[in-house]
């Protein structure tokens, strides 16, 4: 493995190179069998300690990270931010101050405002990795997604990806749109007026507001949450049922897409709106799980790259 990773931090897709996302997806290659083997521990960051600090709910991000860390042999400290003395007025950067202080190499970093890494980066002398941002970006999760699309598909290059729902509050939708328009991917997005991104125009996609249209003959079928954690009360005034029937992905409305058609979602799902159980669970189109497992061997290896040494 050798690559000199010209990056201290991982803050967003948007800012890196081809080739730095082609040195991670690699190297997640290499980790995603390894984790499938007896052998999934290695010591390249033995000695080094990762710093998880989530000020928003995660169970994937977070754990996965924490696996990945000690997977390549570094301690890892899990901040509880319910009891740290933010609750007694700390500011933000004085918490990130306290715990770099205690020489951790690397933050995860998981917060509900966008540039919170960014400014945490400029701040401390660890590697800071964006464990997502707001609605901004979410790094690692572009990059567990192309890992499996490349598992599945062979290639990045030409692959139609519909990104169906709530794409205005998403950080995952923004990751992916960079990384796949890098890779010379077409990025359809789809879903109600109220979710469609205010700079449309620049993201080099194109919005479809049915799914019969958004999902002819694609690849790729990404479906999202509605992230109501970013809604003002009465901001999302469609029923559950009525954005099912239109936006929910179902066996019915797959049938226009490609027959090899994969079903992607970075989940938490929430079963019955965006996507059907049955097709949740169908194992013909579903990668769903294997896009978690994929975000082990992501994290592996930017961890590894941003503090390992080849
Ligand atoms: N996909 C994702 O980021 O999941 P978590 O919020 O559980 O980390």
């Amino acid at each position: 493995m050798t690559h000199t990773f010209p990056h201290k931090h991982l803050l967003g897709i948007e800012r890196l190179s081809v080739s730095d996302i082609s040195a991670i997806l690699e190297r997640a290659a290499a980790y995603a069998v390894q984790n499938r083997s007896h052998q999934r521990k290695n010591n390249r960051l033995a000695g080094k300690t990762v710093a998880n600090l989530f000020f928003e709910p995660s169970t994937r991000t977070r754990t996965s990270f924490q696996l990945a860390a000690q997977r390549l042999g570094a301690d890892v400290v899990n901040l509880d931010i319910q009891f740290s003395s933010t609750k007694k007025g700390e500011t933000l950067l004085d918490t990130v101050r306290t715990v770099d202080a205690m020489q951790v190499d690397a933050f995860v970093i998981r917060h509900h405002e966008n540039g919170v890494p960014e400014l945490i980066a400029q701040h401390v002398q660890a590697s800071v990795l964006n464990a997502g941002d707001g609605s901004h970006e979410h790094p690692t999760q572009a990059l567990l997604d192309a890992l499996t699309m490349q598992q599945r598909k062979g290639r990045l290059e030409g692959l139609t990806v519909a990104i169906c729902g709530d794409i205005e509050h998403s950080r995952v939708a923004r990751s992916n749109i960079h990384l796949l328009n890098k890779f010379g991917a077409k990025v359809r997005i789809m879903g109600p007026a109220q979710f469609m991104p205010h700079d449309l125009a620049t993201l080099g996609v194109e919005a479809f507001d049915n799914m019969n249209d958004g999902l002819r003959g694609v690849d790729v079928a990404m479906m999202l949450r509605i992230q109501h954690e970013r809604l003002a009360d009465g901001e999302f005034a469609i029923s559950l049922k009525d954005y099912h029937e239109r936006y929910g992905l179902t066996h019915d409305k797959l049938k226009v897409a490609k027959p090899d058609v994969i079903v992607m979602h970075p989940a938490p799902m929430n079963r019955g709106v965006e996507i059907t159980d049955e097709l949740a669970d169908d194992p013909q189109y579903s990668v769903i799980f294997k896009q978690i497992e994929n975000g082990v061997a992501v994290r592996m290896a930017a961890l590894d790259l941003l503090q390992g040494t080849d």
